[in-house]
């Protein structure tokens, strides 16, 4: 008998109820899953039952939120990562980001990488103009590559990109810019120093052809990002640091659309208006010119070990 009644009132508390939704659904969890996978998904039902409870969506509604992350899906291929796109207008890229990379004060912060970073650039001499299209206003930009104390770091490799001056990078206009323009590799010399010309970036929209673009409307936000250079700048033994620079009169800097915007990355771009100066640099005047250190962290994780 009281065998019987047990059973019953165990039974009764694994079926669903409204209230202890969540729980119900996490009891299920099995016994030999992974303590990692364990935390996660039972974090995750946790907030979203709380999400569905607060917002009480009706069955049209939670059906438009499924049609939403399926044409989200749909939107993927080998060149269009939509749910990247959505979980970097949600600010979920920037934080996951902030979460792994807290650095030392000085330290050069990281922001987003965006989908346009190319492995394999063509790697140029320091002093090298990156432009390959001739559009745009010119840029010089140099800088030092040091460590948090100061000390300089040789042979640091810097890849940088940017989008050409009608807003667009090389890889989505295969075939209408010159391919690899604007993205190239430089290394510092012995004293961390690096140097090369481009153009001064503008601001853009990413892409917003699909379903994050019209939910960026639906929200009354915009697409647009505040113009910048991207950098990944490494070394053997220091945190690699994905990172922009951003000029400092873009009116998109503090509404960023991937909120990809750190104070610490607005340089100063300076109009150079001078025939010397242009001559030492083999442009013409006026030319824009930014000078940026990058600052790196020891590294954060052991060396892997080689066979
Ligand atoms: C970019 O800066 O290239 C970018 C970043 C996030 C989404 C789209 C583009
Ligand atoms: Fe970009």
């Amino acid at each position: 008998m009281q065998q019987a009644t047990s059973s019953t009132s165990q039974s009764t508390s694994a079926y669903f109820e409204e209230e202890r939704s969540a729980d119900v659904v996490n009891a299920r969890m099995g016994d030999a899953v992974s303590p990692r996978l364990k935390q996660v998904m039972s974090v995750l039902v946790k907030h979203l039952h709380a999400a569905v409870k607060e917002i009480e969506p009706t069955h049209d509604e939670w059906f438009a939120a499924i049609r939403f992350l399926t044409e989200t899906g749909q939107m993927c291929n080998e060149w269009r990562q939509e749910y990247i796109l959505l979980s970097d207008i949600l600010g979920v890229s920037m934080l996951v980001d902030a979460i792994n990379h807290r650095r030392p004060n000085g330290a050069t912060p990281n922001t987003i990488l965006g989908p346009f970073y190319v492995a394999d650039a063509p790697q140029y001499d320091n002093g090298a103009n990156i432009c390959l299209d001739g559009k745009g206003e010119p840029l010089v930009v140099c800088g030092r590559v040091t460590d948090i104390a100061g000390k300089p770091i040789p042979n640091a490799k810097l890849e940088v990109w940017q989008t050409n001056d009608d807003g667009f990078y090389d890889v989505q206009q295969k075939g209408i810019q010159p391919d690899s323009n604007l993205r190239g590799v430089f290394t510092s010399d012995g004293e961390g120093y690096y140097s090369f010309k481009s153009v001064k970036p503008r601001h853009y929209p990413i892409p917003a052809d699909g379903p994050v673009g019209k939910l960026l409307g639906a929200m009354g936000r915009h697409p647009n990002r505040a113009a910048h250079l991207h950098f990944i700048v490494t070394a053997p033994g220091y945190d690699a640091v994905i990172t922009h620079i951003f000029t400092p009169d873009c009116p998109y800097l503090p509404e960023d659309a991937v909120f990809g915007v750190k104070r610490e990355l607005i340089a100063d771009f300076k109009q150079v208006n001078d025939m010397d100066a242009a001559q030492t640099v083999g442009l013409e005047a006026p030319f824009w010119s930014v000078t940026w250190d990058f600052t790196l962290a020891p590294s954060s994780k052991p060396p892997r070990a080689t066979l």
